[in-house]
């Protein structure tokens, strides 16, 4: 590598690669092809093209030619050799393409967090353009999604090489409620196939890629994910970096379709910790909720799903009154379900009156929801067609049974979806999920 020159915190390189030779470049920096050809996750970069890798990124990058490559490297990136056998990009391409030869039209990916899943899934995307396919992603990995907001599976379909699903916009999406499929498996699934069955129908595709959820620990947590992946028709499924995973898997999907193919994980990557996997969430929260405008809807002219307090049946204002009083604050609105009271509050209650109203109310478990905790949970509205737009809670006026929520969504809104995420105003999820958040 040539010397680099830096200009504003941004380090210029150039950078010769004989045909055949590979270097891990990790992000945040931008390549541009000066002279060559090279491969990044599957795709084909020509000579004058250029291509992005995020701060949160590291690949793999091969020449297919003699090439010079031009790298602007901003802090915290870097450009390595890696060691022999380091770097899996020719396996995973070769055995991607080999599931391809074999006639398969589907692929799904599964492994733990950080196994590299999403890369390949956009590797498998890039093959199947190559190929001159019509190509469909559906990312069902809600705790990391790409292609649109968390606690959402969305859908999308692929014009041009990618080296992220990031660069994706949803074409459609539904929402889960949830960060963590755990507990919410039903919604999940139905999403997935739900996802893949119309990418089939209504965009004629000829390629679907499936990206999953890292949850893989317990056959439950695996046996959901292939019970919607067979549902919907996937015939093959990556496992990466995980064998003894792929071994369950092979046990329960090896004899469908292309059969399960296991792929090594990169031994040297970009690592994200829980807080840099909280920044990307939120910054997927804001992409999709910021600059939307509030909207007011009367909660008697929608359907609601996701919340304990509109399930039940509502408590009479004198009812209201007696829990206030047994609580020692005022309850704004309170239900019965058969097996739950939910009373909003406009403060904490002191000290064991909680326990008051429990005893009073032996068969339900008490839940109380407090006032200023309503704004920032996120949700779904949902229109005439029943499709499903994020939404985000700013507030709810329970005297008039109104509620004011931001979304992009501008038409007709015949129901509410709440999820179990709560935000504060910088988009950055806040509180523990629980069953009631409202
Ligand atoms: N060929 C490669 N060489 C080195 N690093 C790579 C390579 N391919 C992918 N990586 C890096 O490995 C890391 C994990 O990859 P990826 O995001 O695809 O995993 P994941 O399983 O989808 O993770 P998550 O559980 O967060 O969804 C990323 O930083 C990615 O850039
Ligand atoms: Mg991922």
């Amino acid at each position: 590598m040539s010397l680099g020159r830096e200009c504003e915190g941004v380090i210029t390189t150039l950078l010769h690669l004989a045909e055949g030779r590979l270097v891990r470049v990790s992000g945040p920096l931008t390549v541009s092809v000066v002279d060559g050809q090279v491969l990044v996750l599957g795709a084909i970069f020509s000579r004058g093209s250029s291509f992005h890798v995020d701060e949160f990124k590291s690949y793999g990058v091969k020449a297919l030619v003699d090439s010079s490559l031009k790298i602007y490297m901003s802090p915290g990136a870097s450009v390595e050799e890696p060691q022999s056998g380091e770097e899996p990009l020719d396996l995973w391409v070769s055995r991607i393409d080999d599931v391809m030869r074999r006639g398969c039209s589907s692929l799904a990916v599964m492994g733990p967090t950080d196994a590299g899943k999403s890369s390949v899934a956009a590797l498998a995307a890039n093959r199947a353009l190559l190929r001159g396919l019509r190509t469909g992603v559906v990312d069902a990995d809600i705790g990391q999604a790409d292609i649109g907001p968390p606690a959402f599976v969305s859908a999308s379909i692929v014009e041009k090489p990618i080296l992220s699903l990031r660069e994706l916009r949803p074409l459609y999406q539904r929402f889960v409620g949830s960060i963590s499929p755990q507990r919410f498996e039903r919604r999940v699934a139905a999403a997935l196939v739900e996802s893949v069955l119309r990418l089939r129908a209504e965009e004629g595709v000829d390629f679907i890629v499936v990206d999953t959820d890292g949850w893989v620990q317990g056959v439950n947590a695996v046996e959901y994910k292939l019970e919607a992946l067979r549902l919907s028709g996937i015939e093959s499924i990556v496992v990466m970096g995980d064998r003894e995973l792929y071994r369950l898997v092979d046990r329960m999907y090896g004899r469908y379709g292309c059969g399960v193919v296991y792929l090594p994980s990169p031994a040297q990557r970009r690592i994200r910790d829980r807080g840099a996997r909280r920044i990307l969430r939120s910054r997927q929260y804001r992409a999709v909720l910021s600059g939307s405008r509030p909207r007011r809807i009367s909660m008697s002219d929608v359907s609601v799903q996701g919340s304990c307090l509109f399930a039940g049946t509502p408590l009479t204002p004198m009812e209201l009154q007696e829990i206030g009083r047994i609580l020692g604050v005022k309850v704004l609105a309170a239900s019965v379900t058969g097996d739950a009271l939910v009373a909003v509050v406009a403060e904490k209650p002191r000290g064991n009156s909680v326990a008051r109203l429990e005893s009073l109310y032996e068969r339900q478990q008490v839940y109380l929801v407090e006032k200023g905790s309503v704004k920032g949970v996120l949700a779904a509205v949902v229109d005439e067609r029943g499709r499903e737009h994020p939404a985000l809670v700013d507030d709810i006026d329970f005297a008039t049974n109104t509620i004011t929520l931001y979304t992009p969504f501008e038409g007709e809104v015949r129901g509410i979806v709440f999820g179990n995420v709560r935000l504060n105003e910088d988009y950055v999820e806040v509180g523990r999920p629980s069953r009631c958040l409202l």
